[in-house]
């Protein structure tokens, strides 16, 4: 390609003219300076955003940069995420550090990209405040990173580059992934569903479904990579395919991805109850790759506060749904997210979401404080809950689920279970660490060899978040 003539419109292939100028700039640096540059992306938030930074990582590698954890690098790009307010306090606290990085380092590039960035507020703040930051750009044009970074070397000004919302969806960019073994794959973009708390659909856009054979494109090659499980990935799966052309639903999509070969497993994430389908249950049930894991977020168990939610479920129907899960897939575990302190909520509805917990007895919940979040229908809701209030709602509903997972956890001691080991135990020498089907976590005595290869293990015991198991050969 010659890189004298103008840049080429279309996607990809604009991005690969400009990956060819970044390298050449990387490059021309590195020889200025007699050392190679290295580069470090730390990811905030969701298994979306972890996906995001392997596309970022693929392109910094691609250009040239060394990779590295060390955040004294020539070239730091955080990922942020905004859902809730401590995920962007934690990104402020630390661009403090970075500049004083940059202060000795005065080759450095510091750059910030994800959900946080698509906050008007944040970015002036960033104008206002810290100077030092000479990249700023958004979820929507993330595709558009090798660009951006020339931009950025090319330049001593600080760039912003942020998208209201886009319809376009870019295939086929380098992407470095973190694991040989496994792999997150977008499967849709953004969300339409406007949770009254949530500021997603805000910072993610309108719905945007990849078409079915760019995902199986996709899965194939990774699987001749090397890789054995797959977990998809999108705000709200289980609506999967409504905006595309020739609609596709989630359990059409997943049916076709079972077919492929050499792919063990599949994991989704995340789904909303209010689109799960029976047909869902039903491929869940007959499949033999799609793991026995099922993370169905709650938020609350009051009818009341789900209306004003606007979640579109009540309480009877998400009990419902978990009942058919656990009945129609045996041994299925099943996960959630719960928000306390939500505007209006009173020891009544509280009791109501203690009362789902004991219920379906959730084999691990993540649990939240809620948050108020600008620009939402909730943060202008009168009746927010004191503090204390809620922490101390927090406090019991935590120590009701983990004392409930704790038990579910016990019913599979002893069993013989299948095991995709994922790494070497850090902290026990001679094991390795690997997850069940049903997402739980067991340490065994194993080498380095054993990564990325399904083995059968003995759940010898149970500590509670996680087993002690014995490989069987
Ligand atoms: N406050 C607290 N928790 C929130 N979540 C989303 N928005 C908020 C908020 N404003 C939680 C929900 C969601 C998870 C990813 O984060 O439980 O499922
Ligand atoms: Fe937020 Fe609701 Fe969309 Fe999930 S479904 S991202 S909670 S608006």
């Amino acid at each position: 390609m010659d890189t004298s003539s103008l840049p080429p419109v279309q996607e990809p292939e604009r991005q690969y003219y400009f990956l060819k100028k970044a390298k050449e700039l990387v490059q021309a640096k590195s020889e200025e300076l007699g050392r190679p540059l290295t580069a470090c992306t730390t990811t905030f938030g969701c298994q979306m955003n972890a996906r995001d930074s392997e596309k970022l990582a693929g392109i910094l590698r691609e250009v040239g940069y060394v990779e590295t954890e060390n955040e004294e690098a020539d070239f730091v790009i955080y990922n942020t995420c905004t859902v809730r307010e401590n995920a962007n306090l934690r990104v402020y606290g630390r661009l403090g550090v970075l500049h004083g990085y940059k202060k000795k380092n005065p080759h450095m590039k510091i750059a910030l990209c994800g959900c946080m960035m698509q906050e008007a507020t944040v970015v002036d703040k960033l104008q206002k405040s810290y100077r030092f930051v000479d990249l700023i750009f958004g979820t929507h044009n993330i595709f558009k990173f090798a660009e951006l970074l020339v931009s950025t070397l090319e330049s001593d000004r600080m760039i912003i580059d942020i998208w209201k919302d886009t319809n376009q969806i870019v295939e086929d960019l380098p992407i470095e992934r973190k694991y040989a073994f496994k792999s997150g794959v977008n499967i849709m973009f953004g969300c339409n569903n406007f949770c009254s708390y949530c500021i997603v659909p805000y910072v993610r856009g309108r719905e945007r479904s990849r078409e079915p054979q760019d995902i199986i494109r996709e899965i194939e090659g990774l699987v001749k990579d090397g890789v054995v499980e797959v977990m998809l990935l999108g705000q709200n799966v289980n609506s999967y395919g409504k905006n595309l052309e020739q609609p596709v639903t989630f359990a059409e999509l997943l049916e076709e991805i079972e077919k492929i070969e050499g792919l063990e497993r599949i994991r989704f994430m995340t789904s909303h109850p209010k689109d799960l389908s029976d047909d869902l249950i039903r491929v869940m049930a007959k499949s033999k790759k799609i793991c026995k894991h099922f993370h169905l977020p709650l938020q609350s168990g009051s009818s009341r506060i789900l209306k004003i939610m606007n979640r579109r479920y009540t309480k009877e129907q998400y009990l419902e749904l978990a009942r058919k899960l656990r009945e129609q897939v045996p041994d299925i575990a099943l996960t959630t997210d719960i928000i306390v302190g939500f505007p209006g909520e009173t020891e009544e509805d509280f009791q109501e979401t203690l009362d789902v917990v004991r219920k379906v007895r959730y084999d691990s919940a993540f649990t939240f404080i809620y948050s108020k979040r600008t620009g939402t229908p909730a943060a202008v809701m009168e009746d927010q809950v004191p503090e204390e209030v809620v922490k101390d709602r927090f406090d019991r509903l935590l120590k009701e689920v983990q004392e409930i997972s704790k038990e579910m956890a016990e019913r599979f001691t002893g069993r013989e279970e299948l095991v995709l080991v994922e790494e070497v135990n850090g902290q026990m020498e001679g094991y390795v660490t690997g997850r069940l089907s049903n997402n739980h976590v067991v340490h065994f005595q194993g080498d380095a060899s054993l990564v990325g290869q399904i083995v059968k293990v003995r759940l010898d015991e149970c500590r509670g978040f996680y087993y002690m198991g014995s490989r069987i050969e």
